[in-house]
């Protein structure tokens, strides 16, 4: 009887040896760190060789904030958090190309208005790090703490791009926005209002549409349409296009995601509509037909208008409003360490 209890134990001994040294030799001194979204969220892929921990949510959280990040790179003084401010879902107001907020990324294939990256958020961390900042690691190799943190973060102390990509796929993991008021309905914690309500139906039926490329949870398709914001296109409003070089592709943007929607003014890629009455009147009567127009925007009888009356059109708006996530943007630990 004894010599197998032995045996196990001698196995279960040489199994977690071989665990740890498969993991590296810092690999015991992380935290590991659980995201645990509502059930009716899609399942959360975390590449096995980028573990989500404290450490390195920690460390991209203050690289995101320091704009020691852009040092002797062409935007020399910014942080990230200087165009990707909380209180407005890590979005800010801006002329030209609107700022795309930083929420749910984690389920985000497609990233930037044209799609110009695909994967996940390590390959476009590597395009922010290498090509968008030009991130020059010698200077967070020569800082004072840094080293340290990529250290418990990595288990090395040497700085490379992919170590700082690696950090920031980590914290935008970190970013996940699931307490909005309609978030709370779907958990049968709170009620709409009747108005709420009444936009609902409009937003998840044909009257206004929405839910095709806007669906629930997280509020995008991932993909690519043009929604007939013009007739023809030149330059940047080419969109999509400028990448595929496909003509069913022009005027074509990635659907952003409508969480948080109520503080993300102005709307569209250029940030054309101020307001969201306005963004609804461009559904409702604003559609341009064009050769590549996406045909979710063509309703029965080939018309492109909803024809909502005023009452549908407001209920649309406040039911657009129960998108937001006060916790999400008040969150003290998802603000600056600084
Ligand atoms: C000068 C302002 C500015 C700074 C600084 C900035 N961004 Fe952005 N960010 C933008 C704009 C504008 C867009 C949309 C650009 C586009 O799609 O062409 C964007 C888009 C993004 C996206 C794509 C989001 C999506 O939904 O596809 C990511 C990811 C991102 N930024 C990460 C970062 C990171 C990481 C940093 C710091 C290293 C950073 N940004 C710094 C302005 C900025
Ligand atoms: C065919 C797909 C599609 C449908 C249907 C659709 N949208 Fe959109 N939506 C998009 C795309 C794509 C964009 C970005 C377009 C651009 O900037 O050129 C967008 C942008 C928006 C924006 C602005 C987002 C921002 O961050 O600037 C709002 C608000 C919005 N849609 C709400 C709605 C509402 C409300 C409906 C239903 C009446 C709706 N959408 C139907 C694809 C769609």
């Amino acid at each position: 009887m004894k010599y197998p209890a032995l045996l196990l134990l001698i196995l279960l001994a040489s199994c977690t040896r071989k665990n740890m040294e498969e993991l590296g030799p810092e690999a015991h001194l992380t935290t590991p760190f659980e995201i645990e979204p509502p059930h009716y969220f899609p399942v959360l892929d975390i590449p096995a060789n980028n573990p989500l921990t404290e450490e390195g949510i920690e460390l991209g959280r203050r690289l995101y904030y320091d704009p020691i990040l852009s040092t002797n790179g062409p935007l020399a003084g910014r942080s990230c958090s200087s165009c990707h401010d909380q209180v407005t879902s890590f979005s800010v107001p801006t002329e030209g190309t609107a700022v795309l907020p930083h929420v749910n990324l984690a389920w985000s294939q497609n990233f930037l208005w044209t799609g110009k990256v695909n994967g996940g958020l390590e390959d476009v961390m590597r395009f922010e790090v290498n090509e968008f900042f030009q991130v020059d690691v010698s200077v967070l190799q020569a800082h004072a703490v840094y080293p340290g943190l990529f250290e418990r973060a990595f288990g090395d102390a040497t700085i490379t791009n992919e170590a700082v990509a690696k950090a920031l796929a980590q914290w935008f993991r970190r970013l996940v926005s699931t307490d909005s008021k309609f978030d709370r309905y779907l958990q049968h914690t709170e009620m709409l209002t009747d108005q709420e309500l009444s936009g609902m139906m409009i937003y998840l039926s044909e009257t206004g549409d929405c839910f095709h490329c806007h669906g629930i949870p997280l509020l995008t398709d991932n993909a690519f349409h043009n929604i007939g914001l013009d007739a023809s296109f030149t330059g940047a409003d080419q969109g999509r296009f400028l990448i595929t070089g496909n003509p069913t592709d022009l005027g074509a943007f990635k659907a952003p995601t409508l969480r948080n929607i109520a503080l993300t003014a102005p709307y569209m890629h250029d940030g054309r509509f101020a307001t969201l009455e306005e963004v609804v009147e461009h559904y409702n009567s604003g559609v341009n037909p064009s050769p590549s127009l996406d045909p979710i925007m063509t309703k029965p009888g080939q018309i492109t208008q909803l024809l909502l009356g005023p009452q549908q059109k407001a209920d649309l708006v406040a039911f657009l409003e129960t998108f937001t996530d006060d916790a999400f943007i008040t969150d003290p630990e998802l603000g600056s360490p600084f």
